[in-house]
C-alpha cells in the first residue's frame, strides 16, 4: 500500500504541452490509492480534455469559477477544493502560473484554489531552457520555497522546442515517488524499525488438534498500519488469523506457536527501536504432542500442559536501546496487576485492558485502555474503536521515545 492510499490529491494543470502527460500522473494517482480531483487553467484544456481527466480521476474537473454549460451556473468553490486536499501538485506548473502563484495573483481557478489551500503545496515546473534559466523564473522558485512549497525539479533532455536542455516536467512516475518520499521523510516514525506481535497461538494436541484462544488479531493489525502510516518500518509476527494488510513498509512473518513465536521475535528483536507485544500468547502447550490422531477410546482423556516461553519478560531482560510495550488483560485488581506486569517484565509501558469494560477484548471492534509507563504516569482513555486506540498508543510511543 502507498503512502498516498486514502489521501486526497489535488492535481493543478497548467497550460504547457506536458499537461499531456497528466493522463498518466492521475491514473498513477488513482492506482496508488489516493482520491484525486483535478484543477487546470483554462489554456491546460488546449492540451488535453476535462473529459479524459474526469474519466481517468472519476470526479468532475473544475476550470473556471462557475460551471460554463450551465444557465443557472453554479459557483465551484475554490475554498472547498482547496480545503478537500490533503496535497496540492501543480503539474506542469509553467513559467506564468509559477510567477502568478508567486505574486499572489489570482484571474483564475487554479490560482484561487492555490491561495485557499493549507495543505502541503509541491509544484513540477515545465518550460523551455532559457525560461527555466530566466531571472525572473528563478525568483518565482525562491518566492515559493520560502512559502514552504516544494519543487520537483524538471529534468534534462529533448524539449518541445527541439533544443535540448533543462525544462522538462518529471516523468509522472518520478513526480509520484517524490510526493510519496517527500512525505514519509516528515513522517515522524520515519527511519524507525518496530516490531509488532498479533494475533493468538495455536499449541498442538495432535497433526490435526491444537489450543487456541479467541484472539482476532485486530488490535496488533491496526497498530502495524498506524506505525506505518507514520513512516516506520514494521515486522508484523502474526499468529493465525483471518486479518489481511499490504503495505509497502510492513512485513508480515506468520508463526503458530508460542515457540515459533518465541523463535521469530528474537530473531528480529536486536535491531528495532520499538516492540509491542500484542499477541494473546498461550500460557501452556501440550507437554507431548501426539505423532498420530488421538482416538476417542476413552470415555476421558487428560493432556498435561506445560508453560511455554514468556516471550515479553526474556525480551525485557536482554532490551538496550529498544522501548518494549506490553499488553495486559485483566480481570481484577487491574491497576495493580499492570503494574507488577510492567516491573517484572521490565517495560516501558503497558497496556491495560480490563474485561470488565464493556466493548474491551477479543472479539471487539472496539477496547477501552489504559497506559502505564515505567514511571507509573496513568492515563485512561474512553472506548474508542483499535484504530484510535492504536494511534493513542502510538502517539504516547512517540512522545516518549522523543523526550
Ligand atoms: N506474553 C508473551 N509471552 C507469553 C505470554 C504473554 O509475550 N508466553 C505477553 C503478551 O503478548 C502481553 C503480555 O505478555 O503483552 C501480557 O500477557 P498476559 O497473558 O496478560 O500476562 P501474563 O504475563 O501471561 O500473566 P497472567 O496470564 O498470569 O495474567
Amino acid at each position: 500500500m502507498s503512502i498516498l492510499s486514502g489521501k486526497n490529491i489535488l492535481l493543478g494543470i497548467s497550460g504547457g504541452i506536458a499537461a499531456y502527460k497528466t493522463a498518466s500522473l492521475v491514473r498513477l494517482f488513482v492506482k496508488s490509492g489516493a482520491n484525486v480531483k483535478v484543477v487546470m487553467t483554462p489554456s491546460a484544456k488546449d492540451f488535453i480534455t476535462p473529459l479524459t481527466l474526469s474519466t481517468l480521476s472519476k470526479n468532475p474537473v473544475h476550470s473556471s469559477f462557475t460551471n460554463e454549460d450551465d444557465d443557472n451556473a453554479v459557483w465551484n468553490n475554490h475554498v472547498d477544493l482547496g480545503l478537500w486536499a490533503d496535497v496540492f501538485i501543480v503539474a506542469p506548473a509553467t513559467a506564468n502560473s509559477l510567477s502568478k502563484m508567486a505574486n499572489g495573483v489570482c484571474d483564475n481557478l487554479l490560482l484561487a484554489t492555490y491561495l485557499s489551500a493549507k495543505c502541503p503545496v509541491y509544484f513540477a515546473p515545465a518550460m523551455d531552457l532559457d525560461m527555466y534559466k530566466h531571472p525572473s523564473t528563478l525568483k518565482s522558485f525562491e518566492k515559493l520555497n520560502a512559502f514552504g512549497n516544494i519543487m520537483i525539479p524538471a529534468t534534462s533532455g529533448e524539449l518541445a522546442s527541439g533544443l535540448v536542455g533543462e525544462g522538462r516536467m518529471a516523468e509522472p512516475e518520478d513526480i509520484v515517488t517524490f510526493v510519496e518520499n517527500d512525505i514519509l521523510d516528515k513522517l515522524p516514525l520515519r527511519g524507525k524499525k518496530i516490531l509488532i506481535t498479533a494475533g493468538p497461538t495455536y499449541e498442538a494436541i495432535d497433526p490435526v488438534r491444537f489450543i487456541g484462544n479467541h484472539s482476532s488479531g485486530k488490535m496488533g493489525f491496526e497498530i502495524a498500519k498506524t506505525s506505518a502510516n507514520l513512516g516506520a518500518q514494521v515486522i508484523l509476527i502474526t499468529g493465525p488469523t483471518h486479518q489481511k494488510i499490504k503495505h509497502s513498509l510492513i512485513k508480515v512473518v506468520p508463526v503458530v506457536s508460542a515457540q515459533d513465536m518465541y523463535n521469530t521475535t528474537h530473531e528480529y528483536f536486536e535491531d528495532v527501536d520499538v516492540a509491542i507485544l500484542s499477541a494473546a500468547v498461550a500460557d501452556f502447550k501440550p507437554k507431548e504432542i501426539a505423532s498420530q490422531k488421538i482416538k476417542k477410546a476413552s470415555s476421558t482423556l487428560s493432556i498435561e500442559l506445560t508453560k511455554t516461553k514468556d516471550i515479553l519478560q526474556s525480551l525485557g531482560q536482554i532490551k538496550k536501546q529498544q522501548y518494549l510495550v506490553g499488553f495486559a488483560l485483566e480481570t481484577n485488581n487491574e491497576l495493580e496487576n499492570a503494574k507488577g506486569k510492567l516491573k517484572r517484565k521490565n517495560l516501558n509501558l503497558i497496556v491495560l485492558n480490563s474485561l470488565n469494560d464493556k466493548g474491551a477484548g477479543f472479539k471487539t471492534e472496539t477496547n477501552k485502555v489504559t497506559f502505564i509507563d515505567n514511571n507509573e504516569t496513568i492515563t485512561e482513555f474512553q472506548l474508542k474503536s483499535k484504530a484510535d486506540v492504536a494511534k493513542d498508543l502510538l502517539n504516547e510511543i512517540i512522545k516518549q521515545i522523543d523526550a
